[in-house]
Order: C-alpha cells, then structure tokens, then sequence
C-alpha cells in the first residue's frame, strides 16, 4: 500500500480521531484478526500522533497481561493484574487517564521519558477483555476524556464493530 501515515498532530482532537477512525476501518476491511488489528493501530496511533510508546498487553491467563503487537522502546513483556497502570486498568476492567505517571503509585517505568499515560480495555464480541491498550506520552497531562471516548470508541473494532 502506497499510503503515506496520517499526521494528525495538529488537528483538533475529535476530528483526528474521526479521521483516524475511518482510516483505520478502511485499511482493516476484510480482515478478521484480532494482532492485525492492534499491530495496525498501534503503528497509526504512534504515527499519527507521535506518542513515546503505544501498544496492546494481551490477557494470556486469568490474571497476567503479556506485552502484544506495539511500537516504540521495549516494553516490559508481562504484567500481573493490578500492577502499574495497565495492571490496575485490567483488574478494574476500566479506563484510567494518569496525567502524571510519577503521581500514580506503583507506576511501571518502562520508558523514563514517560510523563502521562493512558489505559483503556479492549473487548471482543463476547465482552471478554482480550487486551488493554496503552498509550504513553513525553508530554504531562497529554490525555483527557475526549481521549478516552474516542479511542474507546476506536476499540469497539475488536467487539466486532466495523468489520468488513
Ligand atoms: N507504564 C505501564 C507499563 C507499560 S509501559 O509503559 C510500556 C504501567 O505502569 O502499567
């Protein structure tokens, strides 16, 4: 495919999503997988926005988190429910918005440049968590609800919504 990344850096945060919503539809029509679709919307997320790290931790057993397709530094590879940010994000099965990583205790630094940081599960079509996705940023406060909502919106994908 000879598409150039979307920068969407400089857009309004709503319509960036919208747009990287429907790019993102558009490139997975037809297919019906579930690492395709987080490795493809980890690189469009990273590239479009220019976070420090994004990507998915993959719920392997009942409660262990292990590091799933992503871009960006290495990732720690497991992590137990109710550890860190995606750990208590997967116990709670609920989004959280840190906007101050060193304010969160038991934060897992896995990259120091890490100011803020966003948390969201990930559902299949049965409402089983299959994963949480994970975005950090260099920059503090980076995430907001709009963030929340539009990209719990954007992971509705993995329950089935928007397949082609
Ligand atoms: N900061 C996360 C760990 C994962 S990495 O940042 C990639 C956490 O506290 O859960």
């Amino acid at each position: 495919m000879a598409e150039v990344m979307l920068d969407l850096r400089h857009e309004p945060k709503e319509r960036a999503y919208a747009q990287l919503h429907s790019y993102f539809i558009g490139v997975m029509t037809g297919i019906d997988d579930d690492i395709a679709g987080m490795a493809t919307l980890s690189s469009m997320l990273q590239h479009a926005f220019g976070f420090l790290w994004t990507g998915f931790y993959r719920v392997v057993s009942p409660s262990l988190l292990r590091v799933g397709p992503y871009q960006g530094t290495l990732g720690c590879l497991e992590i137990a429910f109710g550890k860190g940010v995606c750990g208590t994000a997967a116990a709670e099965q609920r989004t959280l918005v840190v906007p101050d990583v060193d304010r969160f205790p038991g934060h897992i630094a896995c990259d120091a440049r890490s100011k803020s940081e966003i948390v969201l599960p990930v559902y299949d079509r049965n409402g089983q968590m299959i994963a949480v996705l994970d975005i950090d940023s260099e920059q503090r406060a980076r995430f907001d609800q709009q963030d929340a909502t539009s990209l719990e919106y954007i992971l509705r994908w993995f329950a089935g919504h928007g397949r082609g």
